[in-house]
């Protein structure tokens, strides 16, 4: 198995009968899951997505992204939430967070749309300058802000420096198969255009053409990414807590929900997983924060944060756990040398690896703060690569349903979101949003 689940550091924390206690609730979980009976049944698309997607799609993907990584510079992707997270994630994890300053064959790949700054929309356009540029929309709905916004002003600059007729060959549209204003742009402007599956929501679509086109494009392996993610569905399919790895996560994780400890923080050692606990954070967070409900994902990267949120974790409030993912093979380390006058009085560690360092800070911390009242899970990723990424991606959302699930939330909705869409809409005058604005204004101080 290319993930373990361990929860040793965590049976301290457990009564004997917890997991037995609960177990049903993950069973019926997983029952409406299957039997598409639950709330939000309509938004399952994810489930078989690994095995049952459009193949010519996929197929269109690679052949864009060989275009692209032969035409381009500077590959700019817009998009937000759902529709930017997971490919960003994808790209650090199996590249680097420096991705854009290694040295490569394939294009810089930058992420526009996510904010309203502009400043940071112009920092964006002025590295483009000089390098040939495409970009990649991407949006579900067609209609969110943000990257309609960070679409228009990239179009604008495409359209002048290009002319209308080679900037259509260098935008890609990812968006639904049939509603919304971006669909209807693509193809009155003959844009190539990918799908986000009607069933398939925001936060759940990274192995879609949502997230497949640019990790594609970083020059990632998606059929790898895809059979990694296809052995996971077979292998997370048994309902059965004890025998199901991501059942008894997602069991533990409400386990300890239950036992006051609403804080989920998610550890990694490598900064390369950084943003994967922020696509993270928006799974869980958008999934189960509802109906004055739900765990709260937050995020550490050690042994960075040990230096800031260290003695909060040691010695805070206890209303939290962690669950701690530790990555074997990360491609390459570094061995420390012996140096001759020991200055600074490191030679202890000549002939030492740098994981080596690391793993030794994993043990010392996960023993510091068990003693320190947090309950721990691990769960270990063999190698930073598309297969096991393939696997951890389908871990996380499967285990997202049915704790969501066992929680009493319906975990595909998000209508705290559109409810800050629709006031942006009306405070910004959209047509359309002319009541709503003047109940809001009368509320503004
Ligand atoms: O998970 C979700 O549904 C949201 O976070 C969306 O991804 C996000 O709001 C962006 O929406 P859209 O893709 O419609 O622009």
């Amino acid at each position: 198995m290319a993930i373990k689940f361990k929860e040793n550091y965590a049976a301290p924390f457990l009564a004997e009968d917890d997991l037995k206690g609960i177990a049903p609730q993950v069973s019926a979980a997983h029952d409406i899951l299957y039997k598409k009976s639950g709330l939000g049944n309509d938004f399952l698309g994810w489930v078989d997505l690994p095995v049952c997607y459009d193949k010519e799609e996929f197929g269109r993907i690679k052949k864009c992204a060989e275009k692209i990584i032969s035409d381009t510079d500077v590959f700019i992707v817009i998009g937000i939430g759902g529709s930017y997270l997971g490919a960003r994630a994808a790209i650090e994890f199996l590249k680097s967070p420096l991705y854009n300053n290694l040295k490569k064959d394939t294009p810089e790949i930058y992420f526009a749309g996510n904010s309203i700054s502009g400043s940071a929309l112009n920092d964006i356009l002025n590295l483009c300058e000089g390098k040939r540029v495409s970009i990649n929309v991407i949006s579900k709905s067609g209609t969110t802000t943000e990257p309609a916004i960070a679409f228009r002003v990239f179009r604008e600059y495409l359209e002048k420096r290009y002319g209308h007729e080679e900037a259509v060959k260098r935008i890609y549209c990812t968006t639904d198969r049939t509603r919304g204003t971006l669909k209807q742009l693509a193809d009155e402007q003959g844009y190539e255009s990918f799908v986000v599956p009607d069933d398939v929501g925001g936060r759940f679509s990274v192995l879609t053409a949502v997230g497949l086109l640019p990790i594609a494009v970083a020059g990632a392996d998606i059929d790898a990414l895809m059979s990694g993610a296809a052995k996971a569905r077979e292998e997370y399919s048994v309902n059965d807590v004890y025998k199901n790895d991501c059942y008894r996560y997602a069991a533990l994780r409400n386990i300890f929900y239950r036992k006051g400890k609403a804080i989920e923080l998610l550890v990694s050692y490598e900064p390369r997983f950084a943003m994967m606990a922020e696509w993270f954070k928006q799974l869980y967070g958008e999934s189960e924060g509802k109906d004055g409900k739900g765990l709260f994902p937050a995020s550490v990267t050690f042994s960075t944060d040990l230096h800031s949120m260290g003695q909060y974790i040691q010695d805070g409030r206890r209303h939290l756990f962690e669950t701690v993912v530790t990555i074997g093979d990360c491609g390459s380390d570094i061995v420390l040398k012996k140096e001759e006058n020991d200055g600074d009085g490191l030679n202890f560690l000549a002939g030492k690896t740098m994981s080596f360092v690391n793993q030794k800070a994993f043990e010392g911390t996960i023993l510091a703060h068990t003693d320190g009242g947090v309950p721990n899970l691990v769960i270990e990723v063999e190698k930073a690569d598309e297969e096991n990424l393939g696997r951890l991606i389908y871990f996380f959302e499967k285990a997202c349903a049915i704790s969501g699930y066992m929680l009493g939330v319906n975990p595909f909705n998000q209508p705290g979101v559109e409810d800050y869409k629709k006031n942006m809409f009306a405070m910004l005058g959209k047509p359309g949003f002319e009541d709503r604005k003047a109940a809001l204004e009368a509320r503004i101080q």
